[in-house]
């Protein structure tokens, strides 16, 4: 797919028509167990590209109040709102990521970067930093597999490729195969926490 077709417009219809495939239907393992670990429950986070939100449904369970959910295909923001009627308004946000202003001490990656066009990952990694708060960090999950037999979006990759975008912006605190994944992302799963380097003209 070229970079153009990969738009709102592309994931409003994924939805609209059934064919959301990586919709895990619940908040992942991997994550769920990071979250569990949180002791701050006043962290700022943002879930970017976050679909139906099943991670931000978690957070509010467990009394995070500060986290925001963001995509630009509304059908999910619109299904997220039924299915949570109590998250505020406010920390839904309708937008086009790279168009987000805001600070975070927390942004979770899940099946968002790998639906990004590649040409985009150096973006995603300058506006990932940017949005984080010194100190903030990325925390989730990366394809383990460069997806070349199948047709893309997802476009997967190895950590070699995923740490030359990282590593000139983020400390590698955790860039492992992840153990506890969903079964049907099993082998197949990085596990990441990265922290923001800060750098002077930031
Ligand atoms: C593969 S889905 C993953 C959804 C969710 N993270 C999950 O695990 O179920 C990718 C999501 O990213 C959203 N997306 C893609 N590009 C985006 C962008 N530039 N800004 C905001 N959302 C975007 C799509 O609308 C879609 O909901």
């Amino acid at each position: 797919m070229i970079i153009e077709e990969l738009n709102a417009d592309y994931w409003q219809r994924r939805y609209n028509d059934g064919t959301n495939v990586w919709d895990a239907g619940d908040v992942s393992t991997p994550l769920k167990n990071y979250f569990d670990h949180l002791t701050s429950k006043e962290i700022k986070i943002l879930i970017p590209g976050a679909g139906n939100g099943y991670e931000a449904e978690n957070l509010l369970n467990a009394v995070f109040k500060n986290t925001c959910l963001l995509d630009y295909a509304i059908h999910p923001l619109k299904e997220f709102k039924k299915r949570v009627p109590g998250f505020p308004d406010s920390q839904l946000i309708h937008q086009d990521f790279f168009d987000h202003e805001g600070k975070y001490d927390l942004i979770i990656e899940q099946t968002f970067f790998c639906a990004l066009h590649p040409s985009l990952r150096n973006k995603y990694a300058l506006h990932i930093h940017h949005l984080l708060n010194d100190n903030g960090k990325l925390v989730g999950l990366l394809f383990n597999n460069p997806m070349a037999d199948r047709v893309p979006p997802p476009f997967g990759g190895t950590k070699e490729e995923y740490l030359k975008y990282f590593s000139p912006l983020f400390n590698i605190k955790t860039f492992d195969q992840c153990y506890n994944s969903i079964p049907p992302r099993k082998g197949n799963e990085f596990f990441m926490i990265l922290e923001k380097k800060i750098k002077s003209q930031d």
